[in-house]
């Protein structure tokens, strides 16, 4: 794991757009995974001011995303497909055809979640992808208890995810208490994985992923077993990390490597 830790969040979604971009330069084609919540959102808006300013475009690009809420169709405001088109799709220069979401509303939502696994092979695997973290350890939506090796399927949210997310639903609002979600198998096969966190919320659940053991009690803790996984944090959310000064020195080393053989 690559930990990055920044002073602000505000550092932090311009590194994970830095990122991006860098990506869609050198592969215009990439097959990008992408995720909701409140996280991400900056990192969508430096994207859209980039791609408005033609510094990255999006137009040969693929994208898949996380996870949806099972029984919101596409069109409800709290759906995590009205989310991407709201905070992203709709303002960039993305094919409407070339955007996947699972679908939320499928008549059969267990053929769609093995459709959805072919439809990222088929696109030929996902070069980057990006993750939010649950206060809870969650990736995605797998919660905690996931198996490690997990594939597209139904979950069921924890009291603590729904209570989470009910600040984004009316108080007379239908929330749903299922999900469909890329498993943890699906996420460690993507070529590289950006996890952003922020905040001192996310502080206990970063110090588990980080330094805790490998377990689906901590289901952000497979990345671990990634081989090009970056964890990208302000300090609030690394605030719990017992080895801090230890990923600062490494991160210090590893800009300081790359600057040498930028210049050679
Ligand atoms: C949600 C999503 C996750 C997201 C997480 C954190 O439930 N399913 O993909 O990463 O919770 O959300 P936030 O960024 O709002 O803290």
């Amino acid at each position: 794991m690559q930990i990055v830790i920044l002073p602000t969040a505000d550092d932090v979604a311009d590194y994970g757009a830095q990122l991006f971009i860098r990506q869609l330069t050198k592969h215009p084609q990439s097959v990008l995974g992408l995720a909701t919540g409140s996280t991400p959102l900056a990192l969508y808006r430096l994207l859209i001011h980039a791609c408005q300013q033609q510094q990255v475009s999006f137009a040969r690009a693929r994208t898949f995303n996380l996870d949806e809420y099972l029984g919101l169709a596409a069109e409800h405001p709290q759906s995590y497909r009205y989310f991407m088109q709201q905070h992203l799709f709709n303002a960039i220069d993305i094919l409407p055809e070339n955007t996947a979401v699972p679908d939320g509303s499928a008549a059969d939502p267990v053929a769609a979640c093995q459709q959805y696994e072919q439809q990222i092979a088929a696109a030929g695997g996902i070069d980057l992808q990006l993750l939010g973290l649950g206060r809870n350890g969650h990736i995605g939506f797998n919660e905690p208890s996931s198996g490690l090796r997990s594939r597209t399927r139904i979950k069921t949210l924890t009291p603590a995810t729904i209570a989470d997310n009910a600040r984004f639903f009316q108080p007379d609002e239908y929330q749903p208490h299922l999900s469909l979600t890329m498993g943890i198998g699906t996420i460690l096969d993507a070529r590289k994985v950006l996890l952003l966190a922020t905040g001192a919320n996310k502080a206990n659940a970063v110090q588990a992923m980080i330094e805790g053991p490998l377990t689906a009690a901590c289901p952000a803790s497979a990345l671990q077993l990634h081989q090009h996984a970056i964890v990208v944090l302000d300090e609030a959310a690394a605030a719990q990390l017992a080895d801090i000064e230890f990923y600062r020195h490494i991160e210090r080393e590893n800009q300081a490597l790359l600057h040498r053989l930028a210049n050679q």
